[in-house]
């Protein structure tokens, strides 16, 4: 028996959740991960929102390396699922690289606490690096990596990082490419975790606050 080949049915749910965006109403949770709804406040960023920003983050980085060996570094794990939206946005040859770093723990509050648990796995002197961040907050994390990978004597440096929340950076930072400003709330969705959930969904979103309450700070 052929299982395999047998028409798949959208749930009924999901279908009214696309239409809605379809129409340009507000978005609604209704669809997605609905073990994850009852903890989320609202859409913050809708998912069409973010794939138009990223298609023309890569319209604008495939212009400004035409000709160039482009390689991007992404920042697990949060920076995951931006790279790939991202990269098959950018028309043009790209080599692909990671670092994992830690700053929260599974806190909502940056320690300003960095450290490297996976290295680039290859030499980046003489390359135009791009790093790759979904968020940037107090701004260590990026602040220290960029300061190590610029001992590494890239070609170039540059950063496109998705979100920022101006308003509590700590250290002034050159980003080349920007997405969203958005508010020092805490935010889920799009890679963005809380204790390791909600990495999937296609949106941001803003968590309720008793759904972190007791997490350390
Ligand atoms: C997040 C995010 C950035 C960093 C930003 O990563 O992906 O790397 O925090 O914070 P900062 O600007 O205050 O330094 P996190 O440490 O939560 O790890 P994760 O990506 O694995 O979830």
């Amino acid at each position: 028996m052929k299982t395999h080949l047998a028409p798949v049915s959208v749930p009924a749910e999901t279908a009214r959740a696309e239409t809605a965006q379809d129409d340009g109403s507000l978005p609604t949770l209704v669809g997605h991960v609905a073990e994850y709804e009852r903890d989320i406040d609202r859409i913050l960023i809708s998912e069409r929102e973010i794939q138009d920003m990223v298609r023309k983050l890569g319209e604008r980085i495939t212009e400004d390396y035409r000709g160039r060996q482009l390689l991007l570094v992404g920042v697990l794990k949060g920076a995951f699922v931006l790279m790939a939206d991202l990269s098959r946005s950018i028309r043009l040859p790209l080599m692909f690289d990671f670092m994992d770093v830690s700053s929260y723990g599974a806190a909502t509050h940056t320690s300003g606490v960095v450290r490297i648990l996976k290295d680039l796995d290859h030499e980046i002197e003489g390359r135009d690096v791009l790093v790759v961040e979904d968020i940037i907050d107090s701004g260590l994390t990026l602040n220290y990596l960029l300061k190590n990978l610029r001992t590494r004597r890239p070609a170039s440096l540059e950063v496109v990082a998705l979100l920022q929340k101006t308003s509590v950076q700590q250290v002034e930072l050159d980003i080349r490419y920007e997405g969203f400003t958005i508010p020092p709330d805490f935010v889920v969705g799009y890679g963005l975790d809380f204790d390791e959930r909600f990495r999937n969904l296609p949106y941001i979103a803003l968590l309720k606050p008793e759904a972190y309450a007791g997490a350390p700070g």
